[in-house]
């Protein structure tokens, strides 16, 4: 309970870093002995010299000699506990180090196993806070919790062997007396787990709502909820203002029974030591050794109960570090993307498991073809790209490339395959260049400036910068139409075989947006293009029509196929087209 099995065998390193720790401690401990029996010897000689002047003892009360090698071993024992001192904490640092090291690698290999659906198992800030703040937790438990745990017990046990030859019933009381402050850590932490628990969820929580509220900031003081927010993120730091209060408490209040413990328990040691030394079976020497050592016997367990707290922090971190790294993955597909058709069969999709957002969606997105999936706000559109993109797994149904299911082919084989460019696509800080070359590392400048070309908007990136130009992290110092070209042209450049455009063009002002969707068009007679659009002009050319409606596929075929089945496509396009027809009217009535 006090040691965790399966941390410590995740970190088989850090063993040795403990086991030296402790050594070091025990050299010290054993010179600390010597030097408190010479401490001990001298003042013992001293006392000789008072209470019985014509003893060996008194003699060598003003033996210049004996000073001297007491001295000399004094320093020399003086020395390698500064040493074994130093020593110690160096392994503590390894130890820490390896841990921290080896933690925050496995958290990052399993969010990459994880891959892009890890949102559906964890929010960010707490993978965040996990793998930072948590694993940061866990350097006090490796680096100073375990090796004191084995020196706590080692301790006690060496200096009974020791004083037993003193005064073994001095030596049987200060031994008994020691595992009662370890009781009463076992009976707090019975406690202390839940409220540390609860300690941890409360953190991730108000960490959770902090990075929302940072992000969105700009929105919340739009509309003035600013003050709302605010006083949101106050009543969620109150709480955790409480329950760390508490956490404190609960450490101030134990670290005092361990106080009286210890310091109680070298009392009585001490008591029967002196007892011993007036009924005459202790020497003054042997009782002075006595009580010189008897707090060394808490000491070490006395430091154990204070790390416990910082290491059942710890623990509870770890908890929350192994649920992570105990997600259950997608097991990664092995298979090649291949050259087959994309086709869906009676696929049921849910976010939640209680809304179908995709209902019995069957479809072939033919390769080499051009497909488009219309359908309103909310229909399903994008739920359906992200599943191509394996965004999410948790389908019914099946999703099939050619022979192969699209659960088995790897993350990597699809992303050389298929490109998607959603309505926000993602600029990274840096240069343009950068951000281009990511899709094509080994692109050349010319090709980089003709997919610019392309997209439209080369004339503007040579005006600031050329291709080294700076962009600001997630391209604020761009317009969204500006970053929409700049990731379609990223998209140009990573010349896969499949592209989906989710309302790619969505932003952008209606003559870039014509011009960019025929480089789309022009695009679909080599490749296979899958535009997402709710604007039906767009995708007349298509080879093929999806219409989507409430998670259902209810039409396809070809612009001309649906229009006359008359159906929802054929009055969502009649609409449209009245719409736009108004729209052009009015603006020829304005040239007039
Ligand atoms: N991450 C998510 N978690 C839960 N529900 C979601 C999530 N994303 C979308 N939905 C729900 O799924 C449904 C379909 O959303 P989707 O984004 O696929 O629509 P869409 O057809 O792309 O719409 P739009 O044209 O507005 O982009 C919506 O009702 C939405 O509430
Ligand atoms: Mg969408």
């Amino acid at each position: 309970m006090m040691i965790n099995k399966r941390l410590i065998a995740l970190v088989p390193e850090s063993r040795k870093y403990i086991t030296a720790n402790v050594v070091s401690q025990w050299v010290s401990l054993a010179a600390n002995v010597v030097i408190m029996g010479e401490v001990a010897f001298l003042l013992g000689n001293a006392g000789a010299y008072f209470f019985d002047h014509k003893s060996e003892a008194a003699d060598r009360a003003f033996d210049a000699n004996v000073y001297f090698t007491a001295a000399s071993i004094c320093l020399i024992m003086l020395i390698i506990k500064a040493i074994c001192t130093y020593l110690s904490s160096r392994f503590s640092y390894k130890s820490s180090k390896a841990v921290k090291k080896t933690l925050r690698q496995m958290i990052y290999d399993k969010i990459l196993r994880l891959g892009a659906s890890y949102t559906e198992n964890a929010s960010t800030a707490e993978v965040v806070q996990v793998s930072v703040e948590g694993v940061d937790q866990l350097e006090t438990y490796f680096g100073s919790y375990l090796p004191q745990f084995f020196y706590a017990t080692l301790a006690p046990l060496t200096l009974f062997i020791v004083l037993s030859f003193v005064d073994i019933w001095s030596a049987l009381v200060l031994l008994i007396c020691v595992p009662m402050i370890p009781m009463t850590i076992i009976v707090i932490q019975k406690w202390a787990k839940k409220l540390l628990s609860k300690y941890w969820g409360q953190y991730t929580a108000l960490g959770d709502t902090f990075l929302e509220n940072l992000q969105g900031l700009t929105t919340a003081k739009i509309y003035g909820a600013d003050d709302y927010k605010h006083r949101e993120l106050n009543t969620q730091s109150e709480h955790f203002r409480k329950i760390t209060m508490k956490v404190l408490t609960m450490q101030l209040n134990s670290v005092t029974i361990m106080d009286f413990i210890a310091y109680g328990g070298a009392a009585v040691g001490m008591i029967v030591a002196l007892v011993g030394y007036s009924s005459g079976r202790n020497t003054f020497t042997d009782t002075l050794f006595i009580m010189l050592l008897s707090a060394d016997f808490f000491i070490p367990m006395r430091i154990l109960g204070s790390f416990f707290h910082v290491a059942m922090n710890g623990m509870a971190a770890t908890d929350k570090i192994f649920k992570l790294l105990d997600l259950e993955e997608e097991k990664s597909g092995r298979e090649e993307f291949g050259r087959g058709d994309i086709e869906f069969s009676d696929v049921t999709f849910s976010y939640d498991g209680d809304r179908n957002v995709l209902n019995n969606i069957s479809m072939k997105l033919k390769r080499g073809s051009f497909t488009a999936v219309v359908g309103e706000s909310g229909s399903g559109k994008s739920t359906l790209a992200g599943l191509i993109m394996k965004r999410n797994s948790s389908y019914s149904g099946s999703i099939t490339v050619g022979k192969t299911a699209l659960a088995d082919i790897s993350e990597k084989s699809l992303y050389e395959n298929v490109t998607y460019v959603g309505i926000n696509a993602y600029l990274f800080g840096g240069t343009l260049r950068e951000n281009l070359l990511m899709a094509k590392p080994d692109a050349t400048d010319e090709e980089l400036n003709r997919a610019l070309h392309r997209v439209n908007i080369l004339e503007f990136t040579n005006q600031n910068g050329g291709l080294d130009m700076k962009i600001l992290e997630r391209g604020e110092n761009l317009s969204g139409g500006q970053c929409q070209r700049i990731a379609i042209a990223r998209a140009l450049l990573h010349d896969t075989d499949i592209y989906i455009f989710d309302e790619a063009t969505s932003n952008i002002d209606v003559e870039s947006e014509s011009d960019i969707l025929s480089l789309i068009h022009e695009m679909a007679k080599s490749k296979t293009v899958i535009l997402i659009t709710h604007r039906l002009a767009n995708v007349i050319n298509a080879d093929r029509i999806y219409v989507l409606c409430e998670g259902k596929l209810v039409e396809s075929g070809n612009h001309e196929e649906l229009v006359n089945q008359n159906g929802t496509y054929a009055s969502l396009y009649k609409t449209q087209s009245e719409l736009e027809n108004i729209r052009r009217e009015d603006a020829h009535e304005e040239e007039k």
